[in-house]
């Protein structure tokens, strides 16, 4: 759907030639707007002086943020090792008028818009850059409609990702992606990076749920894509472009999101190795006996034993590796003794069931502090997210033990291991200059590593600026000729997170 350009009233005690600049869009505002970037670009702060005062002519001045202790909050995801730059300002929409508003500004006065939702990214892909737009979808926060007959949910991308999974759970449905930041993390961001999580290894990754979007074009125009519908194949596949695109390409406002019915409670074993090789092969020997967990995760010692540090979690100390399992079938019991009977025939030390469903969420909770646990290691981590063909992990983990050695370096090991998605997370002392370069290396050494084996340099994570230099060496030169083809037909001014992705 193609919107109309919307005329506003121009603000009382605003120019009228500046909100009119902004706002209308056919040919003949061009001399007008064109005026307005000269005299903007004579000196910075009329720059941002204009810029604000166009922004004012669409959104009340609460939603637009211009004190720069304020706007450099917003400065940064939580990715080590990406520079970012300072907003000019911040905007926080409630509407998709309001977006429409905020991106037809940016196209007039050519400024570059970071779109962000809660900051919760580790690759840098929502930093702001120098000048920009913050663009924060977190105040567009409604779940407009939870439909249990076409199992689907209509929300706006500020909703928290949790705060999804327990309304949809209200109405005996779920919406499994589930990020570790769950709590925080929203849909639009989930979008934006295509998020995986703990249960992908059974239900998938956001990109199988996001059924339609409505997306604000960088010049404005609000385009809807796909479908509610349980099928539908009318054209590109626009949705999909859309998922994992970084904010490279568009804003979206709404999500159709496709929903399941709510499995029941998970069941957890925690089985224990001696070695990461051993408990690889219980991975490879559980999905080749067409067993399907509903989790299955592996911690290394050293990410048990930060876990033990922060939460007093009781974790096994003296393994190597530990490996959970769920199933959230109807008769999980039956299902861990299978899979529990597959890790002791890999060379299991120890197989331990959880007793009830308590004890599986306190196993979950562990596992998803993990990385938090990792950074007070040493205060600061670099999380790789390298994927690999799971028959391939044994060969990853003994090769990240390798690279840790040869960089002198604590590495901790987290993996959605069904998956093959792993997260070796580097511990380094930023303050020690030394320590940090090594950091650095040993992180694109694994990312080379992972590329070797046939894997992807990120499973889950994106691309933003940490991995910019290694995506063309996965996808290779035709591809980011086209990749650079689609960012052109979407973005042709680049204004739309420039210097992500490529
Ligand atoms: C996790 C996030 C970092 O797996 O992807 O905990
Ligand atoms: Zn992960």
């Amino acid at each position: 759907m193609a919107l109309t350009v919307r005329q506003h009233d121009h603000p009382p005690g605003q120019p009228k030639g500046a909100a009119d600049g902004v706002h209308t869009d056919g040919p003949g505002c061009e001399p007008v707007i064109m005026s307005r970037i000269e005299a903007s670009r004579s000196e910075d702060t009329t720059a941002t002086g204009d810029l604000v005062d166009l922004l004012l002519g669409g959104l009340p001045a609460e939603a637009v943020l211009t004190d720069p202790d304020v706007t450099a909050s917003y400065a940064n995801d939580m990715a080590s090792f990406c520079a970012a730059g300072i907003p000019a300002v911040v905007v926080l929409p409630r509407t998709a008028e309001q977006v429409q508003h905020v991106m037809r500004t940016a196209t007039a006065l050519r400024v570059p818009v970071v779109p962000q939702g809660a900051r919760t990214g580790l690759s840098g892909a929502a930093n702001a850059s120098d000048g920009c737009i913050v663009l924060s979808l977190t105040k567009m926060d409604r779940i407009l409609e939870i439909n249990p007959v076409d199992r689907i949910a209509v929300v706006e991308p500020g909703v928290v990702n949790a705060a999804l999974s327990r309304a949809v759970g209200a109405h005996g449905l779920s919406y499994p992606p589930d990020p570790s930041s769950w709590e925080m993390c929203t849909i639009g961001g989930n979008i934006g990076t295509a998020s995986g999580g703990l249960c992908c290894v059974k239900y998938g990754v956001t990109a199988e749920y996001v059924l339609g979007l409505d997306v604000v074009l960088a010049d404005g125009r609000l385009m809807s894509t796909g479908r509610r519908t349980a099928k539908g194949v009318a054209g590109y596949d626009l949705t999909r472009l859309f998922v994992g695109s970084e904010g490279s390409l568009g804003i979206v406002v709404r999500a159709v999101l496709g929903l399941r019915p709510k499995p029941p409670e998970q069941l957890v074993l925690a089985a224990e190795f001696a070695s990461a090789a051993a408990a690889c092969d219980a991975v490879c020997r559980i999905m080749e006996g067409g067993h399907v967990p509903s989790l299955l995760e592996l911690m290394d010692r050293t990410t048990v034993k930060a876990v033990n540090t922060m939460a007093q979690m009781g974790l096994p100390e003296s393994t190597e590796a530990l490996l959970l399992a769920a199933f959230d079938t109807t008769a999980p019991a039956a299902d861990l003794a299978a899979v529990g009977a597959l890790c002791e025939a890999a060379g299991a030390i120890q197989v331990v069931p959880a007793d009830d469903v308590a004890e599986s969420e306190l196993l979950l909770q562990a596992r998803r502090l993990s990385l938090t646990a990792l950074e007070a290691v040493k205060g600061v981590t670099m999380i790789d997210d390298v994927c690999v063909p799971r028959s391939r992990l044994g060969d990853m983990l003994e090769g990240v033990d390798r690279i840790a050695a040869k960089y002198r370096l604590t590495i901790g090991v987290v993996a959605h291991a069904g998956d093959g998605n792993t997260h070796p997370t580097v511990c380094f002392d930023p303050a020690d200059p030394d320590e940090s370069r090594r950091a650095r290396e040993s992180f694109d050494e694994i990312m080379a590593l992972g590329l070797e084996l046939g894997g992807t340099i990120t499973g889950e994570h994106g691309v933003g600026v940490l991995k910019k230099e290694w995506l063309a060496r996965e996808i290779g030169p035709v591809g980011m000729e086209m990749q650079r083809a689609v960012k052109q037909a979407f973005d042709p001014l680049n204004i739309l997170n420039p210097g992500k992705l490529f």
